[in-house]
């Protein structure tokens, strides 16, 4: 079972530079209860951006992915992915894709389901995630808050 999990606001932006263009704890918390301990894979900009958030503290996921196309990078606290197609056309485990744009835009078609938080509001930043055909997926749970529309939608088709 592949799962992308993603904030986005009404923009569909996803981030300013390497970070997250908002501070909203109660989302933070949501993205925690729903990825602690579980295998994720990220893109290496991701990684590295959680890392310098995290410092010497280990990141709080099961078994981690790094997907990147750098035969030199080397890291002490996952495996490394060079072919991101192959792997998600292969992994029979369930697995959180967490971002960033790029591993995202890959992913989308591998999805089985998606975890959307929709921030309210216009926000500042430069990283959008692409259109999404929502006609592909079925809306299964959601729950508002004033801040933010929480989602799960299932893949149909
Ligand atoms: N709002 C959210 O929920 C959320 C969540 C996560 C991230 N973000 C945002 O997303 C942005 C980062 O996105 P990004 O696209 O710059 O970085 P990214 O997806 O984290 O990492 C990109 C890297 O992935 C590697 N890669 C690309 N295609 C690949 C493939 N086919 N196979 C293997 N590796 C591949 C490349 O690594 P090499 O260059 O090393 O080859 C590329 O530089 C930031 O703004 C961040 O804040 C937002």
């Amino acid at each position: 079972m592949i799962n992308l999990i993603w904030a986005m606001d009404e923009d569909n932006l996803i981030g300013k530079d390497d970070k997250i263009p908002w501070h909203i704890k109660e989302d933070l918390l949501y993205y925690k209860s729903k990825t602690k301990g579980q295998t994720v894979i990220m893109g290496d900009v991701t990684y590295f951006s959680l890392k310098g958030y995290y410092k010497d503290k280990p990141l709080p996921y099961g078994k981690i992915y790094v997907a990147t196309l750098n035969d030199n990078l080397k890291i002490d606290d996952g495996i490394i992915v060079r072919d991101l197609n192959k792997f998600l056309n292969e992994i029979d485990e369930d697995i959180f894709v967490v971002g960033g744009l790029s591993i995202y835009k890959i992913a989308l078609k591998y999805a089985d389901k998606l975890y959307i938080s929709f921030i309210k509001g216009h926000h500042d930043g430069n990283v959008y995630f692409p259109k999404i055909d929502f006609s592909d997926y079925k809306l299964i749970w959601e729950n508002e808050t004033d801040l933010v529309r929480y989602t799960l939608f299932e893949r149909i088709r």
